[in-house]
């Protein structure tokens, strides 16, 4: 589907500058359709043949819409627009006598003429067309609500042909902006409400404000509702902007544990200010939610920092108990139990320090490789180099993923170069003399993360079973890679000699 601009730019000689105010229309004209019950259309005349584009459509959401197809892209001429040429020629708002019918759905035709102010604000054009047309067939007996949007809306539809509605955008303000229906007041040009919607009388009755609004002075209530006294004087001097004719940010007003979000426009037929529109929102779930997530976040946070001081607990014990022990392969074991957790640790303490459940992983897996060497029983010393990055990873693979690598590369300083060893790297046949050496490469390919772990030493042994065979030390690899990564590991011999683990891990969870 075309967009507006693509309309425009197509069929009319628009300038940029229109365009972007038909834009603007476009975004606030929602407003405009609830108030009056009808769905707004805009139209730009088409170059010189007579005819009118639409170029974009709104319904109401308080009413039945007169059109149950979308009009955006239509092209009409003849009879059909000779209210929308009264309103373009002569830059007034029209009004047709009689009702027209769409199929059995009868409908009454306004016309309003857009107007674009040059910038001295005094002078301008009429740019293009906005169609009001009202659904007859439900219409409502009319209440005290009706009768106000009606008069509302008359006010902004005589402001969309003075070209002073919509009011320049805020920064920011782009989406969750209150609406009628949330909640809707008039003032009159002393500031004092003449109407106040039910849902609008809900949302200040939250904050505090039982009585009825009809009467009161709103900045004055808005000073003194508001649970801090900065934010009540924002919001007060909100809706004295609007009385004077400026549009003013959206303000909050937090009291009694509700929040209310407002917006005021100035009502100025004409150019004469006659008061202001202000809308109200009670955003208190919506700012609820919010914190609980903020709180959430810093939990998790907060969960993480304890888990690592409780793991450097547990290996500082089991460091103080090989200490002890007298005989060699506990101590080893022991020591090697040390490892596992503070490699554990590592990225606890990497979670919690970031806001987010994902990991910078190249920074975690860097420092545990460099652990790794050191704790080589070489007299030689094993270069650790890592090829690609990780990128970033989400936690739960993370921890894991660390645990497995710490092991492989654990097990290629350990196995692959072995304290006196009878082989020495240079003299071994198929090396070509290169220093030990262990290549850590990850590398990113359709959702999957392929790492592998080689070194250029000694080689498996030769009845080893790389289905199956090994230690504590290749059991928690398997149970990891194929239990909680979800992935596949494979054990084998290197074409230059050494070993290389393959390490395949999905990204996404199924
Ligand atoms: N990179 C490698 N080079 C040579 N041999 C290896 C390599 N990786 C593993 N092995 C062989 O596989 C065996 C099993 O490894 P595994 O990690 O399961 O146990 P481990 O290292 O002996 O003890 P631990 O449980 O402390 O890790 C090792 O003893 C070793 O013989
Ligand atoms: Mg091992």
């Amino acid at each position: 589907m075309s967009t507006l601009r693509d309309l425009a730019e197509e069929h009319t000689q628009l300038r940029p500058a229109d365009i972007d105010h038909l834009h603007r229309i476009a975004g606030d004209w929602q407003l405009l359709s609830d108030l009056s019950f009808a769905d707004l259309l805009l139209w730009v005349p088409v170059d010189g043949d007579g005819t009118f584009l639409c170029v974009a459509q709104v319904r109401p959401t308080t009413a039945p819409t007169a059109y149950q197809d979308d009009q955006v892209g239509r092209i009409i001429g003849g009879p059909e627009v000779a209210h929308l040429e009264v309103a373009y020629r002569q830059g007034r708002i029209w009004r047709e006598g009689d009702p027209v019918w769409y199929g059995d759905v009868p409908a009454r035709h306004e016309a309003i003429p857009v107007r674009l102010r040059t910038t001295d604000g005094e002078h301008g054009e009429v740019i293009a067309v906005v169609g009001r047309d009202t659904n007859l067939s439900t219409a409502r007996t009319p209440s005290q609500l009706e009768l106000n949007y009606l008069t509302t809306a008359d006010d902004l539809a005589q402001m969309v042909a003075d070209g002073t509605f919509p009011p320049a955008r805020h920064p920011g303000e782009t989406t969750s902006a209150p609406r009628v229906g949330d909640g809707l007041v008039r003032l009159d040009a002393s500031g004092k409400v003449t109407y106040a919607s039910p849902n609008a009388q809900s949302a200040y009755r939250r904050l505090g404000y039982a009585a009825h609004l009809v009467g009161e002075d709103l900045a004055a209530l808005h000073r003194r509702l508001a649970a801090d006294p900065l934010e009540g004087t924002d919001a007060a001097n909100g809706v004295l902007a609007a009385l004077r004719g400026e549009a003013p940010p959206r303000r909050e007003i937090e009291a009694r544990g509700a929040t209310m979000l407002t917006r005021s426009l100035p009502l100025m037929p004409a150019g004469v200010p006659i008061g202001a529109l202000v809308l109200v929102r009670d955003v208190t779930e919506v700012r609820r939610r919010d914190r609980a997530l903020m709180t959430k976040d810093a939990t998790i946070r907060e969960i993480h920092h304890r888990v690592k001081n409780n793991l450097q607990t547990v290996a500082a014990l089991l460091r103080l108990q090989a200490r002890r022990v007298g005989i060699p392969e506990a101590r080893t074991a022991l020591e090697e139990s040390v490892r596992r957790v503070a490699s554990i640790a590592l990225v606890h303490e990497t979670l919690s320090m970031s806001s987010d459940e994902v990991v910078e992983f190249d920074g975690i897996v860097d420092r545990v490789a460099s652990a790794a060497t050191e704790v080589a029983a070489t007299e030689s010393t094993v270069r650790m180099r890592r090829q690609g990055s990780f990128g970033v990873l989400p936690a739960e693979i993370a921890t894991s993923l660390v645990m497995v690598l710490n092991e492989l590369l654990l097990n290629a300083v350990e196995h692959g170069f072995p304290a006196g060893g009878d082989a020495p790297a240079e003299d071994r046949p198929g090396t070509g003399g290169s220093a030990p050496e262990v290549v850590l490469s990850a590398h990113r390919f359709r959702k999957m993360l392929h790492v592998s772990v080689a070194d250029n030493g000694s080689g498996l042994p030769p009845d080893f079973d790389a289905e199956r065979g090994g230690n504590l030390g290749l059991q928690i690899v398997r149970a990891l890679v194929t239990g909680e990564l979800r992935g596949t590991i494979e054990l084998r011999a290197c074409a230059s000699g050494g070993t290389e683990a393959m390490l395949v891990v999905p990204l996404v969870r199924p």
